[in-house]
């Protein structure tokens, strides 16, 4: 049998986002629940070999893009072999990371090719910084963006608001990222297993863009054409030298392109953010078993919106979500 990674809604699944850990050095409460967060034991995540050999099989059928998350994937302590692994395999490959380490690692990410990377910065205030994340590293975060910047990395800046916590900071963001040249994008706040998600705490892209237009005019705002398989709708303020985007998750899903899926820490594949369902690779491999049927059906299995989460009402009510994982153990 052949792994096949095409849907039944004809999507080809060529990016595959691998989550590292579960584990992080902040605690930012949309993402990482503040009671009973129970951290995966080492023995039951997947090695480094395991995980590359896993990866492997799904670079045969056709992934050629690799995103590594976490947790914060950089927290790994044997990152070095992973990237080294991963660097033999004929992909391109990123990370999202909250560059709290990122000053550690910027040696072994240029050797390994690891130069895409999306970084999580919710504020420009080190108080909120704190406030947020529940650490006080905002000094060496914004520090490392900047340094990562002037390195040459290919770098963007991912922002989830929530209102009454930073939604007044969209325009300062705005401002900095595009004086540093530096692509900013919203994330609309999305809800997952106990992160206290509520529809009214969500910022919507149609209220970003209010507060953008209301400063700079709708007219002087460029929208740019949406690229393939983007999950954020992109935009350029006045004079901007690079664009801002908007993933709307939430309000404005852009399921229809999805070429992503997705590896737990703990080996088992989720073929879609908001779905429950999980096929256990490692489980399979670690018995010395073929994945190929755990994964097609899997694949095959996938809905063609937010794990079938078609409308608003569906999507909003907040007893489904309690039945996926928290974001800090999907990986983003
Ligand atoms: N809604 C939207 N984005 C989230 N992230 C984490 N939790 C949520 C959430 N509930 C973002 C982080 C990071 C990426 C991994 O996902 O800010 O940028
Ligand atoms: Fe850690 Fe990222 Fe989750 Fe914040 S959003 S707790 S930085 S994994």
């Amino acid at each position: 049998m052949k792994m096949n990674l095409k849907d039944t809604h004809n999507r080809t699944h060529n990016y595959l986002r691998i989550s590292l850990t579960d584990k992080c050095n902040l605690r930012c409460s949309y993402c990482m629940p503040h009671e009973n967060m129970q951290f995966t034991p080492t023995a039951q995540q997947m090695n480094a070999t395991e995980l590359l050999a896993i990866t492997r099989h799904f670079v045969e059928a056709g992934v050629d893009k690799i995103r590594l998350t976490g947790g914060e994937p950089l927290v790994r302590k044997d990152i070095d072999v992973i990237l080294k692994g991963l660097a033999q395999l004929p992909v391109r490959l990123a990370m999202t990371t909250n560059a709290v380490t990122l000053h550690k690692h910027f040696n072994l990410l240029e050797e390994t090719g690891c130069t895409r990377l999306n970084i999580s910065l919710d504020t420009l205030n080190k108080k909120r910084f704190f406030e947020i994340t529940r650490r006080n590293n905002f000094e060496q975060v914004l520090a490392n963006i900047l340094e990562a910047k002037k390195r040459g990395f290919e770098i963007k800046v991912n922002t989830v608001l929530i209102k009454g916590t930073n939604d007044d900071e969209v325009l300062s963001l705005l401002k900095f990222f595009a004086k540093e040249e530096i692509p900013l994008r919203f994330i609309e706040f999305m809800p997952f297993k106990d992160n206290k998600w509520d529809m009214s705490k969500m910022v919507s892209e149609e209220e970003i863009l209010e507060q953008v237009y209301h400063e700079y005019g709708k007219a002087k705002t460029e929208t740019l054409a949406v690229a393939d398989h983007a999950t954020a709708r992109e935009y350029k303020l006045p004079k901007a030298k690079v664009s801002f985007g908007v993933i709307s998750s939430v309000t404005n899903p852009f399921c229809g392109s999805c070429n992503r899926l997705r590896l737990t820490s703990d080996g088992k594949l989720k073929n879609c953010l908001f779905s429950n369902n999980e096929a256990d690779l490692l489980k399979l491999f670690r018995a010395g078993e073929t994945i190929t049927p755990a994964v097609n059906l899997l694949v095959a299995k996938k809905h063609a919106v937010r794990a079938g989460m078609v409308s608003a009402e569906l999507f909003e009510n907040k007893d489904t979500h309690q039945q996926n994982r928290s974001m800090v153990r999907i990986g983003g």
